[in-house]
C-alpha cells in the first residue's frame, strides 16, 4: 500500500477536484463540503476522464456520455444502462499536503 501526492491543501478549495495518475490508473480527489473523497478518475462506461468532469457537490458528470457518478460511494446516480461501481480510495492530508491511498478500499460491485 502506498500513498502518493496529489496536490496542496490550498489547491483544493471546497468544489474542485484534482487528479494524479498512478500507473494505468487515475485518481481523482473531490472536496465536497470541506470533505475530501477519491474515486477512480476513468468512468467505466467507456473511459471517459471524470476529473475533467463537473463537480457539483457530491456528484461528477462525466463529460463524455453524462453519466452521474456519487463521489463519496463511486455509485452511480442517473444513467441509461446499469454501470459497475467506481473503487474509492483512502486520502490524507498531512503538512497541507493531499495524499490518496494508490489501492482501492474495496472492490465494490454493482
Ligand atoms: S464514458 Fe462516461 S458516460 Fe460514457
Amino acid at each position: 500500500m502506498a500513498m502518493v501526492e496529489v496536490c496542496k491543501m490550498a489547491d483544493l478549495p471546497v468544489g474542485k477536484m484534482k487528479s494524479v495518475t498512478v500507473g494505468e490508473n487515475r485518481i481523482l480527489v473531490a472536496n465536497v463540503e470541506g470533505k475530501l473523497h477519491a474515486m477512480r478518475a476513468i468512468c467505466n462506461h467507456e473511459g471517459g476522464p471524470l476529473d475533467e468532469g463537473e463537480l457539483d457537490h457530491n456528484q461528477i458528470i462525466c463529460p463524455w456520455h453524462g453519466a452521474i457518478w456519487d463521489v463519496t460511494t463511486g455509485k452511480t446516480i442517473w444513467f441509461p444502462m446499469k454501470l459497475d461501481n467506481e473503487p474509492l480510495y483512502a486520502v490524507k492530508v498531512e503538512n497541507e499536503t493531499v495524499y490518496v491511498e494508490t489501492e482501492p478500499l474495496k472492490e465494490l460491485s454493482a
